[in-house]
């Protein structure tokens, strides 16, 4: 059996998902199929972001394959053109890049160059942040929770509405709630005497649960990094490339960073990934290392992204997230609005998560009725997972090209799941 032999091959440990997993064969737009031929809407994926087996995007891969592939020490028409088009897509801050090959790599270089920059190694992240698994960048995940605090690496409590640090208050009191724990862990590394390179953060905070800001947060926190001299580090590897209806999840939390970083959806499944930032910094940090990065900055790369912002551009994909992603969620805040188990329902564009709770007044996460949501949803046909800071949300952040009809479709399974899991 496939699953036995991938235990052994793979080791067991190597997590699936679902109670009862499933064998994928093929895609096509926003469909999967598994091998005996049935057909799942894929609710889940943001890697194919323009589609399984895009068409275009296979062209570019074969043709660029056949043409020419070499890494990134020759001139390169491709190359520079995409880079171009990259920050032709960004805010003004935003001019070069530096390409590498997974979202850890891109933020293991926004960081060198962070402390590079600033001659700083203080590197503030959230309590229940992911940003990669490298030695580096794994030590930003979950600070304070799962991982202790380090003198160069401190957290703040994720910012969140729905359950925020302290009752009582309103969006206002709330947003200097969450300012002042920033700005006092500002103060701690710079009483150590480690100082502030960088506050590193997801836009959207999705790995935390893409929590509802309090309004002006982002910028306002921006603001006092930069007053202690540090830089700003947007995390867009799952934020970027039109997911929120917008180019960039900064525009949608807005503020705007000193560095970016992109990935996943970047080359629809060829692994791409970069750090962008002022020329400055990025000729700061070309000077201060021998960065090379043997796949990354490739024509093959540049083939693939290129090819990705054409789609995106071409189908108007930015535009689909915002209606489709309205409909999800108008549609996923009826379903739930008289269940006492689906506590919130919240995200922006094609990103949006349902909470899950023992009760609506505790707000308890109940992660186990969210697995079972997810796992009842992939019977039906659909297929999404439990994730967040407790494991309590059924994400929904299917690739962009999914239809309205697929959305119809995924609320009436919804209704179903919830009339049997939740009564
Ligand atoms: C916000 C965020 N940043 C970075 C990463 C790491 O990307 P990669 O798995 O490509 O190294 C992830 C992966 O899930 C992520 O969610």
């Amino acid at each position: 059996m496939l699953l036995q032999r991938r235990e052994r091959s793979l080791g067991a440990g190597a997590e699936l998902f679902y109670r009862h997993p499933i064998q994928l064969v093929r895609g096509q737009g926003a469909y999967v199929f598994d091998e005996a031929g049935r057909r799942y809407i894929d609710f889940y994926n943001n890697v194919p972001a323009v589609g399984h087996g895009n068409a275009h995007v296979a062209d570019a891969i074969s043709h660029q394959q056949r043409t020419l592939n070499v890494n990134s020490r020759y001139l390169h028409e491709g190359v520079v053109a995409y880079a171009e088009r990259l920050a032709s897509l960004h805010c003004s801050r935003i001019e070069s890049f530096v390409f590498s090959c997974s979202g850890t790599e891109a933020n293991e270089v926004a960081i060198q160059m962070a402390r590079m920059a600033t001659g700083r190694r203080g590197i503030l992240c959230t309590n229940a942040a992911y940003h990669g698994n490298s030695d580096l960048v794994g030590r930003l995940t979950n600070v304070g929770r799962t991982q202790p605090e380090s003198p160069d690496i401190r957290a703040f409590p994720f910012p969140d509405l729905y359950r925020p640090i302290a009752e009582g208050l309103s969006e206002q009191e709330l947003e200097e709630a969450y300012l002042a724990r920033v700005q006092d862990t500002i103060e701690r590394f710079e009483a150590s005497g480690v100082g502030l390179a960088a506050m590193l953060v997801c836009s959207l905070f999705a790995n935390e649960g893409l929590p509802n800001l309090p309004p002006h947060f982002m910028a306002r926190a921006a603001e006092r990094v930069r007053a202690a001299g540090g830089l700003v580090i947007a995390d867009e590897v799952q934020a970027g490339f039109g997911r929120t209806g917008h180019w960039w999840g900064y525009q949608a939390t807005g503020f705007e960073p000193d560095i970016v970083t992109l990935g996943k959806p970047m080359g629809n499944g060829v692994p791409i990934s970069a750090t962008g930032a002022s020329r400055k910094l990025i000729e700061l940090f070309r000077r201060k290392t021998d960065h090379f990065n043997t796949y990354a900055s490739s024509p093959l790369q540049a083939a693939a992204g290129m090819a990705v912002l054409d789609v995106i551009e071409r189908e108007g994909l930015i535009v689909n997230a915002r209606q489709v992603g309205a409909m999800l969620r108008e549609g996923l805040a009826r379903i739930s609005a008289t269940d006492p188990h689906l506590g919130d329902v919240r995200g922006c564009g094609l990103f949006i998560v349902v909470d899950v709770v023992t009760d609506r007044t505790s707000k308890t996460p109940d992660p186990e009725r969210a697995a079972a949501f997810a796992d009842r949803l992939m019977e039906l046909g659909f297929l999404t997972a439990a994730a967040g800071a407790y494991k309590n949300l059924v994400k929904v952040r299917p690739p962009l090209v999914v239809s309205k009809d697929d959305a119809t479709a995924f609320l009436e399974a919804f209704e179903t799941a919830r009339r049997e899991i939740c009564g």
